[in-house]
């Protein structure tokens, strides 16, 4: 991963899912993936690196606009990356673009669209989290080996992943429709505030790289701490 200054233990832990998954070690390597991302080190925590926070907004990620907030004229059914932008202790403005995860899929599409997902979809849509029922941001890595995961070409409402042919519908909660992904990429509830796009609460299930809901939880708990 480029992103990164300086090599440490977290890109290591990727180079070897990387070369895992080269094996072919499929269903071995998403339960190591999930096995290994259950121990990651909030400790090492900085805020570039933290998952989004209530109170980010969300900028663009794309190279020609990086950095810049995005508004919702900005925003149609094809995504936008986006990645959500804080504060340091000092009150500086940190994009929290050192943990992959945080990569966004900002869409917005026709009102009245969305669907709450099932009870076994593995997935969750938090309704008052759109703004004005057509804009829905999702974390834009892949729950299986965490490819980023582009439009459908043949449906702008669904996602089709690239690295083994994931698919997830972004009306109902980014469930998965298709392929080897075990759950939905997830929801990033936000609202509409002085016309930028604010976080209103960080990942409402386990995004890539964990593996159970409790120990999002747990972790999302220790980086309530340490960031205070
Ligand atoms: S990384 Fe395997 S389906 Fe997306």
């Amino acid at each position: 991963m480029t992103r990164y200054k300086k090599q440490d233990p977290e890109i290591t832990r990727r180079k070897f899912i990387n070369a895992a998954l080269g094996a072919g070690a499929a269903v071995g390597t998403v339960s190591l993936v999930t096995t290994l991302g259950a121990a990651k080190p909030a400790f090492r925590l900085t805020p570039d690196k933290a998952p989004p926070q209530e109170g980010d907004i969300l900028v663009h990620a794309d190279a020609s606009k990086e950095g810049q907030p995005i508004k919702i004229s900005d925003l149609s059914e094809n995504l936008v990356a986006a990645w959500p932008m804080g504060k340091d202790k000092d009150g500086n403005n940190v994009i929290r673009k050192g943990e992959p995860n945080n990569q966004l899929a900002v869409f917005r599409f026709e009102q009245g669209g969305f669907e709450e997902p099932g009870k076994d979809d593995h997935a969750e849509l938090k309704l008052d989290g759109i703004i004005n029922g057509q804009v829905v941001a999702y974390s834009n890595k892949c729950t299986h080996a965490g490819c980023a995961v582009p439009n459908d070409p043949n449906d702008a409402t669904k996602l089709f992943c690239p690295c083994h042919s994931g698919q997830y519908d972004a009306l109902r909660g980014c469930k998965v429709t298709g392929g080897p992904p075990p759950r939905a990429m997830p929801q990033l509830p936000i609202k509409l505030e002085n016309d930028q796009l604010v976080v209103t609460e960080t990942f409402v299930t386990a995004p890539y790289g964990f593996l159970t809901e409790g120990d999002w939880e747990q972790y999302r708990e220790q980086v309530k701490e340490i960031l205070g």
